[in-house]
């Protein structure tokens, strides 16, 4: 299979983790006979480093014109001063929203070799993490309008969360048959006692409900399913939320899994091109180091050949492959216990290779 791929390795980490994708892609290419050409284009800071802007029209258009994209993570100090329509993080919502991906699948699945990871207690991470975060991707308060103006004589700030109903409809629909996938069960997440935009979704939902007479749908606020998450992760099958709640509940999701440097993330639209990265960001704090955890990039990799490409098989020799390294105990720092080796970036990239 021949396959084009837009890489965008973007700041801080980036670089490092795509770089330990991009062997694991290569390797997975040999074994398995597939030739897979590489488009490197800027995105985040470097973009605006290099052409003034954090999306270069360049960058969308190889985007479009792949047929998936790799992304490592945007932003950092360095760009925190830049105003909000201009900032590194401004072309990560551009390229999503360019590309129409309003689905972002982010898997909470903790592998057992990790259990002593997780801040959890042991008690109720022997009951089994492994949920499915199904975020809206281009939409809400994210996508509405900010301003900030004077108002007598003080700032006042404002952001919309405007959300039309066929944005709500189509990523139930991804819940919905996601959960027909898993193990049917819908956790809709909301905030309906504050929102109106929580209620529309919730009216959406019953509606939407009808066509999935198979799935058990409940309704949760978004402050108590922060709170479960934490206390019995064993009861969600799949979450589908907004956003917002979604970027902020699949953080929390990833850490009870043992680091936020494990998961990866699809972002799909109504094709199979897809936009795949971890959910993590640019890490500054230890950019450059070859301290950063490639795993949720390197899964991020295997889930773009089984979403966008077919290549199930490929996808699934590449999670078995984490799963040796990690029973072999090699651990990056942020996923240290007791007992384990540590391993930089590069070795654990390589090791993954080896396995395949
Ligand atoms: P972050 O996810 O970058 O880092 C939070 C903490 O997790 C840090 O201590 C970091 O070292 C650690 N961490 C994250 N990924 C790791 C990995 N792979 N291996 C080991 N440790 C890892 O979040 P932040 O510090 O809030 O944000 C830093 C920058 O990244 C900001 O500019 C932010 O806007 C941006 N960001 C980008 C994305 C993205 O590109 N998708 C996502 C989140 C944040
Ligand atoms: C993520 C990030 C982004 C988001 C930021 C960097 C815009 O936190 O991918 O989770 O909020 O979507
Ligand atoms: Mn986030």
């Amino acid at each position: 299979m021949r396959k084009r791929i837009a890489v965008m390795k973007g700041d801080g980490i980036g670089p490092e983790i795509v770089n330990e994708a991009l062997k694991v892609l290569e390797t997975v290419a040999s074994k398995y006979g597939h030739h897979f050409a590489y488009n490197f284009v800027d995105i985040g800071g470097v973009a605006i480093d290099n052409y003034g802007t954090p999306l270069p029209q360049a960058t969308i258009d190889a985007c479009l014109e792949a047929d998936s994209v790799l992304l490592g993570a945007v932003g950092g100090p360095k760009w925190d001063g830049v105003p909000g329509d201009k900032r590194p993080e401004k072309g990560l919502l551009g390229i999503r929203s360019a590309m129409g991906l309003f689905a972002n699948m982010r898997p909470a699945k903790l592998f057992p070799q990790l259990a002593g990871a997780s801040p959890l207690r042991g008690d109720i991470v022997a009951r089994g993490i492994d949920f499915m975060v199904a975020r809206e991707l281009i939409g809400g308060v994210y996508f509405g309008e900010h301003k900030t103006e004077t108002v007598n004589g003080e700032r006042v700030a404002t952001d919309v969360m405007p959300y039309a109903e066929h944005e709500i409809e189509r990523i139930l629909r991804v819940g919905f048959e996601t959960a027909m996938k898993r193990r049917n069960k819908l956790t809709v997440v909301d905030k309906a006692n504050v929102l109106d935009t929580s209620r529309l979704w919730r009216a959406v939902a019953a509606r939407v409900a009808g066509d999935y007479p198979q799935v058990e749908v409940n309704y949760m606020y978004v402050d108590n399913a922060s709170m479960q998450i934490v206390k019995d992760p064993s009861q969600f099958d799949v979450i589908v939320t907004e956003n917002m709640f979604g970027d902020i509940l699949s953080d929390e999701a990833s850490m009870i899994t043992g680091s936020i440097g494990m998961i990866p993330s699809s972002s799909l639209g109504e094709g199979t091109r897809g936009l795949y990265e971890p959910i993590h960001g640019s890490a500054p704090d230890i950019a450059g180091q070859d301290k950063a955890n490639p795993i949720g990039t390197i899964l991020s990799a295997a889930m773009m050949l089984k979403y966008s490409f077919g290549l199930a098989e490929e996808s699934d020799a590449i999670e078995a492959a984490v799963n040796r390294v990690l029973e072999k105990g090699l651990r990056t720092g942020d996923m240290m216990s007791e007992g384990c080796t540590p391993v930089g970036c590069r070795a654990m990239g390589d090791a993954i290779c080896a396995e395949i």
